[in-house]
C-alpha cells in the first residue's frame, strides 16, 4: 500500500466557497481513486497535532486556528505515484506560483489558505493517512 497512498485535506476556505465537488472531481478525473473520506471539524489541539513539523514556524498558530476554524474534508487517494502524482495536481504551496489547472491555481485564496493540503513524501502519507483514519475504514481498489 505503501507509495501508492496520500492524504488530502480540502482546508476550511475552500469548504466554506463549496468548492469540495469541484475539488473532488478534479481529483477524480486525474485518476484518483477514494478509498477514505469524511468530513469533520478539528479541535486547534489535533490541528496542531498533525501540523506539529512547522511548530517552530512563525506562522504555526495562525494555520492551526485556521484549519480548526471549519470543517474539512480528509480522504485517502490511491493511485501509482500517489504522493508525487498529487504534487503535481495541486501546485505549489504558494498558488501566486501554482501553475495554471492545478487546483490550488484555480481555488486558493492565500498561502495559507491554500484549498488543499497534500502528503510531501510516503512516509508521511502512511503517518497522516493513520491520523484521520483507521484500517477498517478504507477501500483498497489496487
Ligand atoms: P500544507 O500543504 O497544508 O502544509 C503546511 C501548510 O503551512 C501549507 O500547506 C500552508 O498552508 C502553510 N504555510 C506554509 N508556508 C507558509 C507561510 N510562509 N505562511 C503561511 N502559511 C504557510
Amino acid at each position: 500500500m505503501e507509495g501508492n497512498i496520500t492524504l488530502t485535506i480540502i482546508k476550511p476556505g475552500a469548504v466554506r466557497n463549496q468548492y469540495i465537488g469541484p475539488i473532488l472531481n478534479m481529483i477524480n478525473e486525474s485518476g484518483f481513486k477514494i478509498i477514505a473520506i469524511k468530513m469533520i471539524k478539528m479541535s486547534l489541539e489535533q490541528a496542531g497535532k498533525f501540523y506539529a513539523v512547522h511548530r517552530s514556524k512563525p506562522f504555526y498558530e495562525s494555520l492551526t486556528e485556521f484549519m480548526s476554524s471549519g470543517p474539512i474534508v480528509v480522504a485517502i487517494l490511491e493511485k501509482e505515484n500517489a504522493v508525487e502524482e498529487f504534487r503535481k495536481l495541486i501546485g505549489a504551496t504558494n498558488p501566486a506560483e501554482a501553475e495554471e489547472g492545478t487546483i490550488r491555481h484555480r481555488y486558493a485564496e492565500s498561502i495559507e489558505r491554500n484549498a488543499v493540503h497534500g502528503s510531501d513524501s510516503e512516509e508521511n502519507a502512511v503517518i497522516e493517512c493513520d491520523f484521520f483514519f483507521s484500517k477498517s475504514e478504507r477501500l483498497s481498489y489496487l
